[in-house]
């Protein structure tokens, strides 16, 4: 489903940000990302978006390389990939529902399927009777329903989520969470960046930690591994 081999990324800047990443992950699991601050996970994720390219090294993601992929031709590569981000990134001044249907608008789906579709996942993420509220008049568990709603219209095969809790309170983190749970249990992939060591110990998943751009550790069923 995703694979690196031997993937560098060093920015413009001369910053060595990945250094040497190869990984496979499969499809249908869920996998944290974690490591220190600067360790170069959220470099590693967007390589997988291609919201940065590598420097070096092989990137396919759902079976296509991504090297192949040319600029123009990236929105279609990413109608297959979900993107979730810790500071929700919501079109401001459009309702909850135009926020989602705007990303089916623009593929040119039938209204009628549309409508449907976005009503089906506000209801997956428990928002249903919040559709036409301002997006930004919700509070920020509630933004971040309707911006995993936004990356699961489109039934993505991965959705690559960073750090989507880092805003948010202990307890709407775990809503939060329990959407990421079922959206996984469905059968897309989940990839997550995440500083939240009680989330990563005690919902178990295949933990890769990161430090100055390596991978240090691989596991199924992992735990965080850093006090904070
Ligand atoms: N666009 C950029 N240009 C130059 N350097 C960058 C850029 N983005 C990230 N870096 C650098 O690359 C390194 C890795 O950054 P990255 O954002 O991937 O870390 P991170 O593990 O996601 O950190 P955090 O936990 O703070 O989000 C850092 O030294 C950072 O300063
Ligand atoms: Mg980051």
């Amino acid at each position: 489903m995703i694979e690196m081999v031997d993937v560098n990324k060093t920015y413009p800047n001369g910053v060595i940000a990945v250094n040497g990443i190869s990984v496979k992950i499969k499809k249908g699991e869920f996998v944290y990302v974690v490591g220190p601050s600067g360790a170069g996970k959220s470099s590693f994720i967007k390589m997988m978006y291609r919201e940065e390219k590598p420097t070096s090294g092989t990137i396919t993601v759902n079976g296509v390389s991504l090297a192949k992929i040319r600029n123009s031709k990236v929105p279609i590569f990413r109608r297959n990939i979900g993107v979730v981000f810790q500071d929700f990134k919501l079109l401001p001044t459009l309702t909850v529902y135009e926020n989602i249907a705007f990303a089916l608008e623009v593929i040119e789906i039938e209204p009628k399927e549309i409508k449907e579709r976005v009503m089906e996942v506000l209801d997956l993420v428990g928002l249903k009777h919040k559709a036409r509220m301002i997006s930004t008049d919700l509070s920020g568990g509630e933004q971040q329903r309707v911006s995993i709603a936004r990356a699961i219209v489109n039934k993505p095969k991965v959705v690559i989520a960073d750090e989507p809790t880092g805003n948010l309170d202990p307890e709407t983190s775990w809503e939060i969470m329990n959407i990421f749970e079922e959206v996984n249990k469905r059968g897309t992939t989940v990839v997550m960046a995440t500083h939240n060591k009680e989330i990563v110990d005690n919902l178990r998943h295949r933990v890769i930690a990161i430090e100055s751009g390596k991978i240090i550790r691989d596991e199924q069923r992992g735990d965080y591994g850093y006090e904070y």
